[in-house]
């Protein structure tokens, strides 16, 4: 898989489910590229952002929107879960994976 870098010895990159990272990865392209950016590199950028490790600000962000972003509830906590692995594991980020338990209590 392209999305995950062979040589990579980090345990939490090793840790993720393909078929998460594929449907983070569908879900982003629908609901998240047209601002952030295919290759996460637009306004706010992702790609090499550290503030994505606080799995409060991607669950809070993404269930209650901000001051420019609409908000996003009607995805699951799956959902919320899987588009914060793939981001926090795209574009040569390695912040690991993110489970629906840590985005349901911010729900
Ligand atoms: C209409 C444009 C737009 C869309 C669509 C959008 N965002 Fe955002 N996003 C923003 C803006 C603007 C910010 C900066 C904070 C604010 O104004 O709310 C942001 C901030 C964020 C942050 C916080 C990043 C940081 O470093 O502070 C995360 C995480 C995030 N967005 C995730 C997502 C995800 C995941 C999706 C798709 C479900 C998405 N966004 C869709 C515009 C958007």
């Amino acid at each position: 898989m392209a999305f995950q870098a062979a040589e990579s010895t980090d345990a939490a990159v090793a840790e993720i489910d393909p078929a998460v990272m594929e449907l983070g990865g569908t879900l982003y392209a629908d609901n998240c590229a047209a601002c952030h950016g295919e290759n996460g590199d637009a306004e706010r950028k992702f790609a090499g952002s550290q503030s994505l490790k606080h799995v409060v600000l991607i669950a809070s962000q993404v269930i209650h929107g901000g001051e420019f972003m609409p908000k996003f509830d009607f995805l699951t906590d799956e959902e919320v879960a899987a588009l914060g692995t793939y981001i926090r594991n795209s574009w040569g980020n390695t912040l690991g994976p993110v489970t629906a338990e840590e985005i349901a209590v911010y729900r």
